[in-house]
Parts: structure tokens; C-alpha cells; sequence
């Protein structure tokens, strides 16, 4: 075996059709329709991206498609035209003026409804208001707000100028806001005295002031939205109230003609080196794949009521909270708060409250509410939903089938998106009313994208050999570069594989052509010759009745080479003895086969994930090595369940 492959010893063979109704009346009904649409969308890339292009306003059209340099790419060359009037202008000329836009609740439960009208009245004032404070075409703006309106008010506002936005995710720190302010040279913050998470004020302002404070030199002005009333500190001059400015400010702005390639926002991912990187999306291309990714994978339709949960400051948001979806005229919904406040219930309160029919979220809540247990979302009406989706790991297979069963009531597809900040829409989905779903898979590539396993010669491999996850030729929605390092962009995702991009996943795919993401390349354990992707266990031992979440890294080992340590969280109720370790280990090893059979297990009350909730391997590899510093911690979500494992083993070891 090649060095490069990645041995899989997942099977899963439960497979889920589009249910009757659903398919007839989906946009795309079967895998025939799917499969002919996406040949003609290979064969002929800029025909279908023209069309797609040309749902949406533009002020000049395109004179060319495609402009494809490798590795740069340029989309609507020679077009002009304007997401936020996309967005929201367009909808005016229709009975969409009076539709949902915005259903907002916060967290301590009060409510607001945007209509297309309303949200076209507040993004023109506050554009005026970006203006007066001297932002114009170019500079950056950087947006650190709690998950209200004004926040997509604010994205929106800066779009319509042509302002480049970077948000900053409302749970990081003040130190990682300064980085991600200088590094942008952002000329303006946008902020809120506070945002309410598990009934407690996040002082957003107080962050805001500690990295001015640190050095922020091109900040000049900060506007503050009045969230959560508190007393803050104040710079005359430079602070300003966002009340006292909107009240000011004329509701006439018209949304401004950029070109295609005008840079539409920065939004910084975290690196394996551990210095964020600022990818950067542009105008056009931008909007055309996440308007059409939204309607197709989305399935969306004029009545949904659509609910993403992930916050604006993750691509997610970015994508399918805001422009994918109100580019589509949908009715997007926000919730400002925590999945589990008051309690574990509130989620499900709210599809309930709003008839949600479409909801959207992460594996990494999934797995939290199976650990809550099937109590909460029973006590409500689940009954308007009709499709689920998820982002941001691989699924296994069992939190798939509770999601599918549980929440969706053995009804709703379940689309599995993978994509990636970089990728600036989904790549690969499943078609609600066209896949048959198998648990854990992410399915088939979107139209346009030529997605391939391959070895490190950029060889495609043959079905069921684990390898590179690539994508062979340009998308409209592709990342332009990393904001101020362009050779860190050709290097990092054009040249690992020469002249292909390169996602840094590892995946296979079946004999189907479904694609399973096995996660990070950099998480794969290399045992007795045998290099095998981590998710895979991890799937085997969530699958027993005992486990609720596992994260499974590689130690270093004289023997095997590395040994597979794996840190699992019980279900409430599970008794955390030597006999269940055991039984864990020989779980793995009938489900997937003795060379996966964990050296070690150790039990935990949780894992360290990073704020997006991702599980951050990394740390736990560092501390199942008995490494004493631990790398970069500026992502992680709470230290203290590091903290606690590291006492925990050091206690172990002393026994
Ligand atoms: O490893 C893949 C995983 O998340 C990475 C991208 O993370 P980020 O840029 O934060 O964007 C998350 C939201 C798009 C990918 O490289 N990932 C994302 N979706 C999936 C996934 N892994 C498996 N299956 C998915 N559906």
C-alpha cells in the first residue's frame, strides 16, 4: 500500500430514499435529473454558470465567464453588480417586499420580524452611516456583534458600499479580535455594548476597548449597538451610538455597481500553524454559488421558514444565514443564544414557536443533544419541519440515524454538506429530492465541481482507498487568496498537489461514488503500517449504547508506531469502570477490525472543540503524548476541560 492511502474499515450499507412527496415537488427529483444536469454542468461550466448568473441582478453583464490563471480565478469578468441588492432591493419589486426577511429571537425571548422592506430601510441607513463616518469603496470594516439584525444589517451595509467586511465571532477573545482587526487594517468596528449567552452578558464593548487598548492602530471610529444596557466606557469621538446615528441618517442609499471581482469580506479560519488566515471571497462569483448551492441543496421554496443555527462569524453564516439565502428571497430566521437556555428544550421551542421547515446545523450539536436525551425534542411539535441538514464534520452514522429519527421524525432528508471557509459554498451534498442517503456520507459533488480522491501524485485512487480530497478545476464561489499572503494561498492549497486544490480532507469514495470525508489529513494515525483516518473509530465507538462523544488520537509507540488513544464521554447513567473500557475496545474491534482496537481509553466529561465546535485533536494528541506545552490555545472554547484532563492523567499516571 502506498503511503499516501487511508485504509477504511467503515461499512455502512442503510440506505434512505427521497420520500414520494417530497421529490415531486423538488426542484431536482431524481438522481437521472441530478446526474444529467451536473455532465452538462463539466461539459459545459460556462454555459450552466452564465444561466445560474443570470437569476440574478447585474448592472452590466459579464463579458467573459471564466478567467482562469491557475491558481487565480476570475468570474463575471466585466460584470458589475451588488450583493446586498441582491439580497434585498430585488425582492421590493415583488410581494416579497412584505415577506419575512429576518425572524429573530433572542435569547431571553424577545422577538422581531424583518420584512424585505424593513431590512432595505435599516441597510440603507446604516450605509449612510458607514459613509459618514468616512468608510468607502474598499476599506474594512470589522464586525463583532452578538447574533441580532443589525448585525446582518451591518454585513448587508457594507456590501451595498462596497466596504469589505470581516467578522469576528462574538465568543473570542479581545487578543484574537486585535489580531484579526490589524491583520485586516480595519478602519472601523462594529460592535454592541453586549450579547446575552446562558443568561449572562458577553461585554463585547469591554473586548472591544481591551484590544484598542492593545494596539489597534487603524481603528477610528467604533459604533455600538445598545444590546444588554449595561454601563460602558467611552471614548468621545471615537465611539458612537448606533441608535443616535441611524436616527440621523437619510433611508436613501442606492446600492452601489462593483465589479465582480470586488472583494466582498475577509473571514479569518484558523491555520495548523496557528496564525489565522484571512480568506478572501469576491463579489460575483461569490453570489452566484451560494444563491444556487442554497436553492438546490436547500431545496428552497417561497414558504419555507429556514433556520441555520451557526452564528454570522463562521462562513456558514456567512453563506446560508445571509446572502445564499436572502438572495433566494427566504425567510432566514436567527436565534441569538445558547442551544441548551433555559434548557436543553429551546431549540426545538423555537421550530415549534415558528413552524420551522428547514433546519440546518452541526454534528458537534447533534451529538449534544443525544446526550441531553430524546426527553426534550419530545415535547414538541416537530411536525413542520421537512428537511434537515448538517456542516462542519463528519456525521456518524449513529448521531445520523437520531437526527433522522428523532428530530426528523423518519421524514425529512438529511443533506450532509461538506465544504470549507476556502470553498465559500457546499461542494458536496446530497439532492433532497434526488440522493438516496447513505448515514455518514456526504454523497455527491455539486453541479460544477470536480471533486476526486487522489494520491500524492494527484492520481485519481480506485473505490474504497482513502486519499486526498481535491477538487480538479475552479468554482465561482473559490476563495481568491489569504488576505496579504498570497504565496501562503498557492502554497498551502495549489501545490501540496501540483495544480490541484487541495482541501486538506482526507476521503474515499464508494463504489457508488459517494464521498465519506475521514477528516483532517493531519489527524490520520499511522498503526502498524496501517494509516487510519480518526473519525472512523470515533463512529464505532459512538455507536455503542454507552458513549456520547469520542475523539480518537494517534501516541507515539515503539511497537505499532502509533498507538490509538482514544478520549470518550459517557452517556448520563454509563458506569466509567475498567469493564466498560474493555468492552469499548472490543466494540472497535467488531466493528471495524482488530488493527483499530484502541491501546488506551480515557474517559472525560468533555472535549476540547473549538469555538465552532469542532474537536481540536491537536490538544488531545499533545496531552496523550505527555507533551508539557501545549501549542496555540486562542480557539478553544474552555480551557478548563483541558485543564481537568490534564490533571486527571497525571493522576492516572502516578496510580
Ligand atoms: O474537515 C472538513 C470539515 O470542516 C472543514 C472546514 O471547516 P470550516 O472552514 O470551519 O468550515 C466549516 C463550515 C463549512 C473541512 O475541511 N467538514 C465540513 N463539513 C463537513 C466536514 N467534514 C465532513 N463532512 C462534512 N459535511
Amino acid at each position: 500500500m502506498s503511503q499516501d492511502q487511508i485504509t477504511s474499515l467503515l461499512q455502512e450499507d442503510r440506505l434512505f430514499y427521497p420520500p414520494r412527496d417530497f421529490q415531486e415537488q423538488a426542484h431536482i427529483r431524481s438522481l437521472e435529473q441530478y446526474r444529467a444536469l451536473y455532465a452538462r454542468s463539466l461539459e459545459d461550466p460556462e454555459g450552466f454558470w452564465a444561466e445560474m448568473a443570470s437569476a440574478l441582478h447585474w448592472f452590466r453583464r459579464w463579458d467573459r465567464v471564466l478567467q482562469w490563471d491557475p491558481p487565480q480565478a476570475q468570474w463575471f469578468l466585466g460584470g458589475q453588480t451588488n450583493l446586498c441588492y441582491n439580497c434585498v432591493d430585488r425582492h421590493l419589486q415583488s410581494w416579497r417586499r412584505n415577506k419575512a426577511a429576518l425572524i429573530w429571537e433572542g435569547e431571553p425571548g424577545e422577538e422581531r420580524v424583518l420584512t424585505y422592506q424593513d431590512l432595505y430601510r435599516e441597510v440603507s441607513r446604516f450605509a449612510n452611516v458607514l459613509r459618514s463616518l468616512g468608510v468607502g469603496k474598499g476599506d474594512r470594516v470589522a464586525i463583532y456583534m452578538p447574533l441580532v439584525p443589525e448585525a446582518v444589517v451591518a454585513m448587508l451595509a457594507c456590501a451595498r458600499i462596497g466596504a469589505v467586511h470581516s467578522v469576528v465571532f462574538g465568543g473570542f477573545s479581545s487578543e484574537a479580535l486585535r489580531d484579526r482587526v490589524n491583520d485586516a487594517g480595519a478602519r472601523l468596528i462594529v460592535t454592541a455594548d453586549g450579547g446575552w449567552r446562558r443568561g449572562r452578558i458577553v461585554p463585547l464593548k469591554d473586548y472591544v476597548d481591551e484590544a484598542l487598548r492593545r494596539g489597534a492602530p487603524t481603528v477610528e471610529h467604533v459604533v455600538v449597538l445598545r444590546r444588554t444596557h449595561q454601563e460602558v466606557s467611552w471614548e468621545p469621538g471615537r465611539d458612537h451610538w448606533w441608535d443616535e446615528l441611524m436616527a440621523a441618517a437619510s433611508a436613501s442609499c442606492p446600492a452601489e455597481p462593483l465589479d465582480s471581482e470586488h472583494p466582498l469580506f475577509i473571514l479569518y479560519t484558523s491555520g495548523t500553524t496557528g496564525k489565522p488566515k484571512g480568506v478572501v471571497h469576491t463579489t460575483g462569483g461569490y453570489m452566484v454559488y451560494t444563491a444556487t448551492t442554497a436553492r438546490y441543496v436547500f431545496d428552497l421554496r417561497e414558504e419555507d421558514t429556514y433556520w441555520c443555527t451557526a452564528d454570522i462569524g463562521w462562513i456558514t453564516g456567512h453563506s446560508y444565514v445571509v446572502y445564499g439565502i436572502l438572495a433566494n428571497g427566504a425567510t432566514s430566521l436567527i436565534y441569538e443564544g445558547a442551544p441548551d437556555w433555559p434548557d436543553p428544550g429551546r431549540f426545538w421551542s423555537i421550530v415549534e414557536k415558528y413552524r420551522v421547515s428547514i433546519f440546518y446545523t452541526a454534528p458537534t450539536a447533534i451529538r449534544a443533544f443525544i446526550r441531553w436525551g430524546e426527553a426534550y425534542p419530545r415535547r414538541y411539535d416537530l411536525s413542520s419541519l421537512r428537511l434537515l441538514g448538517t456542516v462542519g464534520e463528519p456525521i456518524n452514522p449513529e448521531a445520523w440515524m437520531w437526527y433522522y429519527r428523532v428530530i426528523g421524525g423518519g421524514r425529512c432528508p438529511i443533506v450532509d454538506t461538506w465544504w470549507q471557509t476556502e470553498t465559500g459554498g457546499i461542494m458536496i451534498s446530497p439532492l433532497p429530492g434526488a440522493t438516496p442517503l447513505v448515514p455518514g456520507s456526504c454523497t455527491l459533488p455539486f453541479f460544477g465541481i470536480e471533486a476526486d480522491v487522489v494520491d500524492r501524485e494527484g492520481r485519481s485512487l480506485p473505490p474504497n482507498t482513502g486519499g486526498f480530497l481535491v477538487i480538479r478545476r475552479p468554482w465561482p464561489g473559490m476563495m481568491r487568496t489569504i488576505y496579504g499572503d498570497e504565496a501562503r494561498y498557492r502554497r498551502q492549497y495549489w501545490e501540496e498537489i501540483p495544480g490541484l486544490y487541495f482541501s486538506g480532507d482526507g476521503a474515499r469514495r464508494d463504489e457508488r461514488g459517494y464521498f465519506w470525508v475521514m477528516g483532517r489529513v493531519d489527524d490520520v494515525i499511522n498503526t502498524s503500517g496501517h494509516r487510519l483516518g480518526t473519525m472512523e473509530i470515533e463512529s464505532a465507538l459512538v455507536s455503542h449504547a454507552a458513549v456520547a462523544e469520542a475523539a480518537v488520537v494517534g501516541r507515539p509507540d515503539p511497537v505499532v508506531g502509533t498507538a490509538i488513544v482514544a478520549f470518550v464521554v459517557l452517556r448520563p447513567g454509563a458506569d466509567p469502570s475498567p469493564k466498560l473500557k474493555e468492552a469499548l475496545r472490543e466494540h472497535v474491534a467488531q466493528q471495524i477490525g482488530p488493527i483499530a482496537r484502541p491501546q488506551e481509553i480515557i474517559f472525560t466529561d468533555g472535549l476540547p472543540k473549538t469555538r465552532s465546535g469542532k474537536i481540536m485533536r491537536r490538544l488531545l494528541r499533545q496531552l496523550a503524548s505527555g507533551e508539557e506545552r501545549l501549542g496555540d490555545m486562542t480557539t478553544l472554547e474552555s480551557a478548563e476541560v483541558i485543564e481537568r484532563l490534564r490533571a486527571q492523567m497525571g493522576s492516572e499516571e502516578e496510580e
